[in-house]
């Protein structure tokens, strides 16, 4: 029988590469115990924050580790370092013997996901970043007045009306709740005792920019993620039985980031603050399972945020149905076929590219023989050869960047 494994001890040597970028066996992240460790990323965008030296008691590996996927930065031994390597399977131990650590991880993993979010719509929707402006309540209240969603509508009216009595809108606000009453079935205006909470289908859960105190774990149904950006929805994501949600505000203090509605009719388990802490030391599995989440979805930005920085439409195209297949963890080796669930309108909004010129660029691609379009979705005969044009466009741009020197911000 193997010995379980345990939390170990590592030493590298100065200038020794412990973890490369792109590489995928990202089974071990490390905390430091002496020494130094610079990391370097080949997204610039991507500022770590404390800079990119790390010394005792910091942490790299974590993001690529937890979510099962490649290694997002290269870490190098500055000094002679002495390391903690902790296996993926192990993260409980770590957990339940050092909880401070675990906590110090997903409360920086939740600042860096509001990092890269706020960068991201910044790169792609040209949208300014405002600091969390409480008049944007009522905006979100008239998107979905105008859409007939009336329940969604009249939950964003009333918290606006709840946190900025004095704002700017408020008379408007109010006129508009009166006229929607009839037609809105609102649930848990205000929140409610109890462990679990019901929402019936598109019923708003929180609206971003509203206070939050609480984290949620889906029990049952879905729940979707979204912005009102520039006036248009913007889907987040679209979460499951076992996610968790909610719980950007609830870490740092600060307002939500997007709105939580629900996708279908939903059960909910409810968590606090108090509570979470309680949870931390006597649910091991759920912090572990709330930073595997966040890992995915900050692998997810990490990747997208890389893509806006390619210059050229095409090879921006590729990537997106790279970093999609390598999300969903496709098995590229067997250069198999695959059918995408979106089509090519789809995949130039998601890249952001304007759609003209993204239409354009992915003509281009349909001259290659391995995509084609069907029924509106993208088909690729051989996700191999998709993979190594991402990967040779991906190529051509690095070595254009290093030519030019350029620390890319936009790419437009
Ligand atoms: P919080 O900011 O409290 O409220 C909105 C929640 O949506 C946030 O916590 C996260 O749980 C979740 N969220 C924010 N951005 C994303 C994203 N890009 N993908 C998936 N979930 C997200």
């Amino acid at each position: 029988m193997a010995e379980p494994l345990q939390l170990s001890l590592v030493n590298f040597r100065k200038g020794a590469y412990i973890i490369v970028e792109g590489k995928q066996d990202a089974d071990y992240f490390y905390i430091i115990r002496s020494g130094q460790v610079r990391l370097a990323r080949e997204t610039s965008v991507v500022d770590d924050e404390g800079g990119d030296i790390l010394g005792p008691g910091d942490f790299f590996g974590v993001v690529a580790t937890m979510s099962r996927h490649s290694h997002i930065e290269t870490a190098q031994a500055l000094t002679d370092v002495s390391l903690i390597a902790v296996h993926r399977d192990n993260y409980h131990l770590l957990i339940e013997r050092n909880t401070p650590v675990a906590l110090k991880i997903i409360e920086k993993f939740s600042r860096q996901m509001r990092h890269l979010d706020r960068k991201l719509s910044q790169l792609t929707l040209k949208h300014t970043i405002e600091e969390y402006d409480l008049e944007h309540l009522f905006r979100v209240g008239e998107y979905y007045v105008r859409q007939n969603q009336y329940s969604i509508a009249y939950y964003a009216y009333y918290q606006y009306l709840k946190y900025a009595p004095q704002g700017r809108n408020v008379e408007q606000a109010k006129a508009r709740m009166e006229k929607i009453k009839p037609y809105a079935r609102p649930v848990f205006l205000e929140p409610a005792e109890g462990l679990t909470r019901t929402y019936p289908k598109d019923t708003m859960i929180f609206c971003e920019n509203m206070p939050g105190e609480e984290l949620f774990v889906i029990q049952k149904g879905s729940v979707r993620i979204t912005k009102i950006v520039n006036d248009r929805e913007v889907l987040l994501a679209v979460l499951k039985p076992g996610d968790i949600f909610g719980e950007m505000a609830l870490l740092e203090n600060k307002p939500r980031s997007a709105s939580a509605i629900a996708h279908e009719d939903c059960t909910l388990l409810v968590v606090n603050k108090a509570n979470f802490e309680r949870m931390v030391s006597t649910q091991p599995q759920l912090i572990a399972k709330l930073t595997t989440l966040l890992a995915e979805r900050i692998w997810f930005l990490y990747k997208q945020l890389a893509n806006t920085l390619l210059a050229n439409p095409v090879a921006r195209l590729y990537d997106g149905m790279l970093i999609h297949l390598e999300k969903l963890r496709v098995s590229i080796r067997d250069g198999s076929a695959y059918t995408f669930d979106f089509g090519p309108r789809e995949l130039v909004n998601m890249v952001g590219l304007p759609q003209e010129k993204g239409l354009r660029a992915f003509q281009e691609i349909l001259s290659s023989k391995f995509i084609r379009v069907l029924d509106d979705r993208i088909v690729v005969s051989d996700v191999a050869e998709l993979e190594k044009q991402a990967k040779s466009y991906r190529k051509i741009e690095r070595i254009e960047r290093a030519r030019k020197g350029v620390k890319t911000q936009d790419a437009f």
